[in-house]
């Protein structure tokens, strides 16, 4: 096949040029600056078909792709772990960069998944001691992996949440699952569904994580959530149900939605 027919149906898929480039550079070696699309260049019809059917049942571009480029890491990517969502990416760099020092902190990242957040902590903060748990081995394989790739030193732990965590903590992240189980999620068919779902409300995995929190956060530390916004309300009183002397913030995403939990422990009542 013709690269200009490949591109040609790629783009009727509605795929961002950026990620067409990218999938041609690093799918087929063809790099579009180097070449004009209308050139002669074949294009090995069997795996483009294959591609080509992938990308039409949605099955997600940066799998094939195989990494993300983002905030100054390559993250690696494949159906084990979910793609970094941008509203994640906003909180890193518009609230953790702008608002927390993490030089020198000890960092959880809780149900790290592609290690996106651990990586690109580590990055900004290279004194920052981060561990990062996952129940998925194979999940946390693809992170160590970026952290490799990345020369990044970041502690992987297999662990169901908290079960093998035994330190204390100056700041605790967690993008865990939140999706109610009957949800129709648009790009779940080729995700880990354990990186999803959690119970009929979506709120599952908070209710495991919440009751340990006090425990693990040093006296002044931090903890944020990512959170689903039509369930704002609800993570938020199940948050206090636990955790009474903390100073909470509801983060709203680009678009205004409530999607971050940030609660600052204001007096330790343990230490
Ligand atoms: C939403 S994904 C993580 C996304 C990633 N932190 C990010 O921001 O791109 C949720 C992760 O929670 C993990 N997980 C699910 N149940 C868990 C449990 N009981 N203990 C620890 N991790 C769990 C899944 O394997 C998945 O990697």
């Amino acid at each position: 096949m013709k690269l200009k027919e490949a591109f040609q149906k790629l783009s009727s898929l509605n795929l961002q040029l950026a990620d067409i480039r990218l999938l041609l550079e690093h799918r087929y070696r063809i790099n579009l600056n180097d070449c004009f699309i209308d050139s002669e260049i074949e294009i090995s019809d069997q795996d483009f078909q294959k591609v080509y059917n992938l990308l039409k049942d949605d099955y997600p571009v940066y799998y094939l792709i195989g990494f993300l480029d983002i905030l100054n890491i390559r993250v690696f990517l494949n159906e084990t772990v979910l793609i970094p969502e941008i509203e994640t990416e906003e909180f890193i760099y518009d609230y953790i960069f702008k608002n927390c020092d993490l030089n020198n902190k000890d960092v959880l990242d809780l149900c790290t998944g592609s290690g996106f957040i651990s990586l690109a902590l580590k990055k900004h903060y290279p004194s920052a001691n981060i561990i990062a748990s996952d129940i998925s081995n194979d999940a946390l394989a693809t992170a160590k992996k970026s952290a490799e790739y990345n020369q990044l030193n970041i502690d992987f732990r297999h662990s169901d949440f908290f079960d093998e965590i035994h330190e204390k903590f100056d700041f605790i992240i967690s993008n865990p699952p939140y999706i109610p189980d009957n949800s129709p999620y648009l790009k779940a068919k080729y995700s880990p569904s354990l990186a999803l779902f959690a119970g009929e409300d979506g709120l599952d995995a908070y209710r495991k994580i919440f009751p340990s929190i006090d425990r693990y956060l040093k006296s002044n530390g931090v903890a944020c959530f990512e959170l689903e916004s039509p369930n704002a309300d609800k993570i938020y009183k199940l948050f206090i149900t636990f955790n009474q002397n903390y100073e909470i913030r509801i983060v709203n995403d680009m678009n205004d939605r409530p999607r971050f939990l940030v609660a600052h422990k204001i007096i330790n009542r343990q230490e």
